[in-house]
């Protein structure tokens, strides 16, 4: 592993390792990087570094994540981008349809659920929880998690992903891969974190994520709603990575 991964270097490069986790997951709050293209991921940490790629969502974790990316050596960033490249995805969500879920809270940036046990209605939201809360805080690679999602939308964003819904979309296959699992210099996005993924649909929409890649996105997002975003999603989330 990387020192970069493992330790970072002080004072200005926190470990990737820290909130992607040591071999990649990472968790709903971040991304997963295990497998991604190395080439991916290096344009990645370019875009942040120009201030192509932001977030709709600042002063969230993604400031450190632009921040970190800025000073980061180029060596650095090789060195990172072959070592999560060269991780296998692993299958760690578990995609539930449902009308009613756990109340949740905030905490590290991410959701976890009330141990009151307490429920409330879905409405049109992604509820994505680790399942053990405790494992997932103390950066175990192995946290699995549970995304809650309205019924109906994982065969709706199935219909989307296979037929671009008659000119709403386009067919995700052509270029992530017919499995989705990624095709070249482009990433994967089968089994990905469901927040995530909708997060990335919504940037690339309003244009906060307007690296190089983005133009080739823009006609996927150009037409997509909120609804079809969470569909689009739950779908791809529960595919093997
Ligand atoms: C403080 C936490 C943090 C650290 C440390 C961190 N990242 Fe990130 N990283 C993030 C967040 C948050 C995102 C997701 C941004 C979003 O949701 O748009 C991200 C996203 C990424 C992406 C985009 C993935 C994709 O699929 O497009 C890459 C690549 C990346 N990080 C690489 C790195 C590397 C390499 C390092 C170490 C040099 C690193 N990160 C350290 C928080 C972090
Ligand atoms: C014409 C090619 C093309 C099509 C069709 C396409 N994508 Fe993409 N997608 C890309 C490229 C290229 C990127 C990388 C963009 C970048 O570099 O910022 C990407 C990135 C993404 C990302 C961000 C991944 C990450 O790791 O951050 C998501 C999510 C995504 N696409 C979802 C979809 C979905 C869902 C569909 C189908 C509804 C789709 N894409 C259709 C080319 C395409």
């Amino acid at each position: 592993m990387p020192e970069i991964v493992s330790r970072g270097r002080k004072p200005d490069v926190f470990a990737c390792g820290f909130c992607h986790r040591a071999d990649g997951p990472g968790g709903p709050e971040n991304s997963n990087l295990a497998g991604l293209p190395a080439v991916y991921i290096v344009q990645q940490m370019r875009d942040f570094k120009s201030g192509a790629r932001q977030t709709s969502v600042p002063q969230r974790n993604v400031d450190l994540m632009i921040s970190l990316s800025r000073a980061a050596s180029d060596a650095e960033v090789e060195a990172a981008a072959a070592y999560f490249s060269a991780r296998k995805p692993k299958a760690i969500i578990r995609v539930v349809e449902t009308d009613t879920v756990p109340k949740t809270y905030v905490t590290g940036w991410h959701l976890a659920a009330m141990k009151t046990g307490e429920k409330e209605p879905i409405g049109p939201r992604i509820i994505e929880v680790p399942e053990d809360l405790e494992q997932f805080v103390s950066r175990d690679a192995r946290s699995r998690f549970i995304a809650y999602v309205p019924p109906g939308s994982i065969q709706k964003g199935q219909a989307l992903v296979a037929s671009g819904g008659a000119g709403k979309t386009v067919q995700c296959g052509i270029c992530h891969g017919a499995d989705l699992k990624g095709l070249g210099p482009i990433p994967g996005i089968a089994g990905r974190s469901p927040s995530y993924i909708v997060r990335q649909l919504y940037d690339f929409k309003l244009g906060a994520r307007a690296g190089i890649g983005r133009p080739l996105m823009k006609p996927t997002v150009e037409r997509l709603t909120m609804e079809d975003m969470v569909s689009l999603a739950a779908y791809v989330a529960s595919l093997t990575p």
